[in-house]
């Protein structure tokens, strides 16, 4: 077996050496919702917010990702644990790397997220639920696919005919039906800066 020859290298440069320079404490910001519920929205105005303060990200996000590393996988529910481990080991190496990772998939079942959060040190996983009720994520329908999906045009569709676990104890439980895009951004930045990760 190949997997007994490999031998783990261990790295000059350390990881807390590289989130020293860059004056934060790295982590996942771990945005989990229903297709439409403002996950990517939300993400992206965190990450600007943090690029003001000079913090050092990086946004993950389930269609572009899907067009390249994740390229070839299904909306099955053995694809989508797939597309999540995968996602979740490019987040603990970007999170060694120093940086601040944000991700938006939809991320449905809550074993697959625990499992990236077991994947990386203590507090270093921070979930946040997008909750927006279905109904307004289907009204919303801002990429058409709701609508298809009604339609029987696109299986498993999740909240329609693929279910989704709300999480159980998320770090951050946005309700995003009466709350403005920067509200909801605002609520994150200052969770992280509450609990210390915007300083060294
Ligand atoms: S996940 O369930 O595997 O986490 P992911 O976040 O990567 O999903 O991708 C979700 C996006 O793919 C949705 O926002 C939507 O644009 C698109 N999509 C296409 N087909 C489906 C489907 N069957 N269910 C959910 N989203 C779909």
């Amino acid at each position: 077996m190949l997997s007994k020859n490999i031998v783990w290298h261990e790295h000059h440069v350390s990881s807390q050496e590289r989130a020293a320079m860059k004056e934060q404490i790295p982590c996942v910001l771990w945005f989990t919702g229903l297709s439409g519920s403002g996950k990517s929205t939300v993400a992206n105005a965190v990450e600007s917010k943090l690029l003001e303060l000079k913090k050092h990200t990086y946004l993950l996000d389930g269609d572009n990702v899907r067009t390249g590393l994740n390229k070839g996988l299904t909306f099955s529910d053995e694809d989508r644990v797939e597309n999540i481990r995968r996602i979740g080991e490019v987040s603990k190496l970007f999170v060694d790397s120093g940086l601040i990772v944000l991700t938006a998939f939809i991320s449905p079942f809550q074993e697959d997220r625990d499992t990236v959060r077991k994947l990386l040190a203590d507090g270093k996983f921070i979930e946040i639920f997008v909750d927006t009720p279905l109904e307004i994520c289907e009204k919303r329908d801002p990429k058409g696919l709701y609508k298809k999906a009604r339609n029987g045009e696109i299986p498993n569709f999740t909240g329609i005919t693929s279910s989704y676990e709300a999480p159980l104890s998320p770090e951050i439980h946005i309700f995003n039906n009466d709350k403005s895009v920067e509200e909801a951004a605002e609520e994150v930045v200052n969770h992280l800066k509450n609990k210390g990760y915007l300083h060294a």
